[in-house]
């Protein structure tokens, strides 16, 4: 149920409840619909710790930016996303929801965090390695001026080299990859440190960015003096649900389950979707399916059962299938009534609440930051 916001309400700083000293923070980029796999691999961890945690959730839209330049649809796909967290039951009376650039603080701790970082270290990452791979394909890549000369090109130059394994890749960097991109965890790291987080909810992907984080804080601490929480990552439940070809959840492989789908439709999802049994009469390995990440999420009653069934083939995949649709549309029946009543002014408001305590934590620590450095020189 959705009430009525009473602005004053939120206004003030909550305190973390007392026992738990914990101070969470995590963001979400806006890139298009949320699908199942954000609902039931983040958010239902972020409304698990909302009650017992200091929460701090927010839209990383500059992160955004760093892969998509059109901004076009970067308005909507921000409220769009806090819509569906409020909908699914993360509480803006007890977290504060903000947008990563409503805070200025964000940029300018980045900006002194670069300094403290190798351009090296965040070329090992392997996020950033796995991006590289990504843009380069199969293409091949030719040394020279042009670094992006196709294959078609070469027998124009003539002592054209063909590059492989690091230096295609780094070639490639060079040619296609922003400033911006390479600084992406520097970023991702100051949104950490700015409100002293102590854990961060993350995915197993984004593991090496907090390690980057711990890095950058101990780095500032013994340049500069003590002054960071050096944060630690808080795996959650591994609850992956992979998509109908088995790939990861992904709207870019239109695999994807969504929350707004009825009955039909994700019954026709579950229909089409791959499974780990090529004939009836083969042992299946649950654990190899993507059904099976379903039932684990909305079947735990009949879990084990169907696990044990699938291993002696003593149940058929279709039988298997279709007892998730009835359930997976149940799961969602609440949070389609909440979202239907949200309007973008109530999710614009919650967000200009939240953007206000964010701005405040913010800007007390970036004025530490100064002092810590010995840049607030005209104060004195
Ligand atoms: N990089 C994260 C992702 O792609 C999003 C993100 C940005 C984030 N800043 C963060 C997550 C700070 C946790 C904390 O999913
Ligand atoms: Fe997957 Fe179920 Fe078939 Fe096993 S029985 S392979 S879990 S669909």
């Amino acid at each position: 149920m959705i009430k009525q916001m009473c602005l004053s309400k939120i206004m003030a700083i909550p305190d973390a409840p007392e026992k738990d000293k914990r101070i969470i923070l995590s963001g979400m980029r806006p890139t298009g619909e949320l699908h199942l796999g954000n609902f039931e691999g983040v958010l239902r961890n972020w409304i698990e710790l909302q009650n017992t945690s200091r929460c701090f959730y927010f839209v990383a839209d500059w992160h955004a930016l760093t892969s998509e330049l059109d901004t076009r649809q970067i308005g909507k796909y921000s409220l769009d996303m806090v819509a569906d967290w409020l909908a699914f039951g993360v509480d803006p009376y007890k977290s504060t929801l903000f947008i990563q650039s409503s805070v200025p603080e964000h940029a300018e701790l980045s900006l002194i965090l670069e300094r403290l970082v190798n351009i090296g270290t965040l070329e090992r990452l392997p996020t950033y390695k796995g991006y590289l791979e990504h843009l380069a394909g199969d293409r091949k890549i030719w040394e020279g001026k042009d670094e992006n000369r196709n294959e078609a090109s070469i027998g124009k130059k003539v002592k054209a080299k063909l590059l492989e394994g690091d230096e295609r890749l780094a070639a490639i960097a060079r040619a296609e990859v922003s400033l911006g991109f390479l600084a992406y965890p520097v970023l991702q790291a100051a949104d950490i440190l700015l409100y002293d987080t102590t854990h961060v909810p993350v995915g197993e992907d984004q593991l090496p960015h907090v390690e980057l984080t711990r890095e950058i804080a101990r780095k500032f601490n013994r340049t500069y003096g003590e002054l960071f929480v050096v944060p630690e990552v808080l795996l959650g439940e591994a609850k992956r649900i992979r998509g109908a070809d088995g790939r990861k959840m992904s709207k870019s492989y239109d695999n994807e389950l969504l929350p707004s789908y009825g009955l039909a439709e994700i019954d026709q999802r579950i229909r089409q979707t791959i499974t780990n049994r090529p004939q009836l009469t083969s042992k299946g390995d649950p654990y190899e399916c993507p059904v099976y990440d379903l039932q684990r999420i909305f079947n735990q009653e009949q879990e084990i059962e169907i696990g044990r069934a699938c291993r002696e083939a003593s149940i058929g995949c279709f039988d298997c299938k279709m007892k998730l649709p009835g359930k997976i549309t149940a799961a969602y029946e609440s949070y389609r009534e909440n979202r239907a009543k949200i309007s973008e002014d109530y999710v614009k408001d919650v967000l200009r609440e939240g953007n206000k305590i964010a701005n405040v934590v913010a800007k007390e620590k970036m004025s530490q930051v100064k002092e810590m450095m010995l840049m607030g020189y005209l104060k004195r």
